[in-house]
């Protein structure tokens, strides 16, 4: 007997380098999903292009053609349903999505968000991490609510900040650590061993974990 592998949508609006990280790890075995659809709001998002070079399936939808973002969003949950996703990942999606749209998701939908949650919701997270003088900064994957990027925090990767460092610098070291930490989170997904707990837990193996997992060495511990 074939199981069937978990099907997965993403989300992306821009270069797509968290994408590229899930299809090598699948590619090379680690991650045993079908990329069902990658969506867009930007027709030159690098994401896009990436998908299409892996025989993915594209959708890219103009804000601009939608009355309001709810009409947007409404669209664009209908063709996610449409492409038979059962889990939808956002990888550097920028757009707030309508509460009401995402509610069938929840517990289905997560996110990559360049901070060390609850610190730095919201954009410029390094700018703010070095502003505050932090000595350390990070990478969470959550699921996602209506609150933005204030959902239950499955995983973080965690660095330290060097003397010197810029955003730039910053981000750039934070972002290979990424592309580990949301491929080992959508890997748990996709062997069933993670789930929300309404309103707010996250459970690892049935087990409501009290923080989130840490990726260490390239593995996510507790
Ligand atoms: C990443 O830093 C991710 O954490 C954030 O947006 C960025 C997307 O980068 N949400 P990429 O498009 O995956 O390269």
């Amino acid at each position: 007997m074939t199981t069937q592998r978990l099907r997965v949508a993403v989300l992306a609006s821009g270069r797509g380098s968290n994408l590229q990280a899930l299809i090598v790890a699948r590619d090379a075995g680690q991650l045993p999903v079908e990329f069902v659809l990658v969506g867009s709001d930007k027709a030159d998002a690098g994401a896009l292009q990436l998908a299409k070079d892996a025989c993915i399936p594209t959708l890219t939808l103009n804000p601009k053609e939608f009355a309001s973002r709810r009409d947007f969003d409404i669209e664009l949950f209908r063709q996610l349903d449409a492409s038979g996703a059962d889990v939808l990942v956002l990888a550097g999606f920028m757009r707030i999505i309508d509460g009401e749209a995402l509610k069938p998701w929840v517990g289905r939908m997560i996110n990559i968000h360049p901070s060390l949650l609850p610190k730095y919701r919201g954009l410029h997270t390094h700018r703010r991490a070095l502003e505050a003088g932090d000595v350390e900064h990070g990478a969470s994957v959550h699921y996602v609510t209506a609150e933005l990027d204030g959902g239950p925090v499955i995983a973080q990767a965690t660095i330290d900040v060097r003397p010197g460092d810029d955003e730039l610098q910053l981000a750039q070291r934070l972002l290979t650590f990424e592309h580990q930490l949301l491929p080992a989170v959508l890997r748990l997904i996709a062997e069933g061993r993670l789930s929300l707990l309404p309103p707010d837990r996250v459970a690892l193996d049935g087990q409501p974990q009290d923080a989130p997992l840490q990726l260490r060495n390239g593995r996510l511990v507790d």
